[in-house]
């Protein structure tokens, strides 16, 4: 399974605040926006990963967190000359993908909660067709929205319907299989001028090869494309991390807990910013003497950033 970050878009919604900056940089409290999907796909035990942003953007991501062997994992970047739309993201990183299914995630979708290493895990590991995630919302016409039955089978997806048939918006978080290439490229554009992945969906509703995935109400999911959102997306992490003294999305303590990057590695990562509470956050982790405590400590507190056992 290779999976793929797209953090290319306009983000003319942040503006002035992008007007020089790709929005995916900006910090969300502590960390880097990308940081969030980054941890998502590492949790989820994707290690091939490929970052898809502007043309002008690309070298700052490839500045920020290079090849990923700090990491422990492998990463690539490839520019997207126009924001075309999310499904163009299979065109572009088509050669990257070659055989394998692939994961996409939206690079300002935040998720947290308990649990979602393991649904992703499943989805990831047992993949067949497409599958989406979807998540309650107050105002489902504002996104793409899944209606499904009480077997939990997908009836149909639409578009930012003005009657909306659920309560349901799809996330931006999807798995496929190796044939979402070949559908993305078949793609017309859209009366929006775009790309769209709900017609992605469509195409695998029409197949008999949706499934759908439900984040209960113990899930956040945020997507940061706002003033107000990303802001609300910082006092959210902030909240949590100062509450339970622990990390969200902190890409440095997964790999070591995934057990890419050693424990020396990791305090090394740490020192490099041990001037604030990130560096000296990781050299802790790192300076821990019972791991296992540490890791005990964990299952209590499940979320993002953390792994529950399977
Ligand atoms: P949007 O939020 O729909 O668009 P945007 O980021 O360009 O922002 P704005 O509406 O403020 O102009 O995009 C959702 C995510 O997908 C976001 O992380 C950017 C990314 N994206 C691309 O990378 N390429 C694209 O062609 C599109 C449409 C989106």
């Amino acid at each position: 399974m290779k999976g793929i970050i797209l953090a290319g878009g306009s983000g003319t919604r942040l503006s002035p605040s992008t007007n020089c900056i790709n929005k995916h940089l900006l910090a969300v409290y502590d960390k880097p926006m990308i940081y969030y999907p980054l941890s998502i796909l590492m949790l989820s035990g994707i290690k091939e990963i490929m970052i898809i942003s502007t043309p002008e953007d690309i070298s700052r991501f490839e500045k920020l967190l290079g090849d990923g062997s700090s990491l422990g994992i492998s990463l690539h970047y490839k520019s997207q000359e126009e924001p075309n739309g999310i499904p163009e993201a299979f065109i572009v990183g088509e050669e990257f993908i070659g055989k394998d299914n692939v994961t996409l995630i939206l690079g300002d979708n935040i998720f947290y909660g308990q649990g979602l290493t393991n649904i992703l895990r499943k989805a990831v590991r047992n993949h067949k067709g497409a599958t989406i995630f979807g998540y309650r919302v107050k105002d489902p016409s504002r996104f793409g929205v899944v209606e499904f039955d009480e077997e939990r089978k997908v009836v149909s997806i639409e578009e930012k319907p003005e009657d909306p048939k659920s309560d349901f918006a799809v996330t931006g978080l999807y798995v496929y299989d190796n044939r979402v290439v070949k559908i993305a490229k078949k793609l017309n554009f859209s009366a929006r001028g775009e790309l769209e992945i709900t017609d992605v969906n469509k195409k695998y509703l029409e197949d008999g090869q949706l499934g759908v995935e439900l984040l209960g109400r113990g899930f956040a999911w945020l997507d940061a494309g706002t003033h107000e959102s990303l802001f609300e997306s910082s006092e959210f992490i902030k909240n949590i991390e100062q509450r339970q003294g622990f990390k969200i999305a902190c890409i440095e303590e997964i790999a070591f807990y995934m057990g890419y990057i050693s424990k020396h590695q990791l305090y090394e990562a740490g020192e490099s910013m041990k001037k604030n509470d990130y560096g000296q956050y990781l050299m802790e982790i790192a300076n821990r003497k019972h791991v296992q405590q540490y890791w005990d400590k964990i299952d209590q507190n499940p979320g993002l950033g953390l792994i529950e056992n399977e």
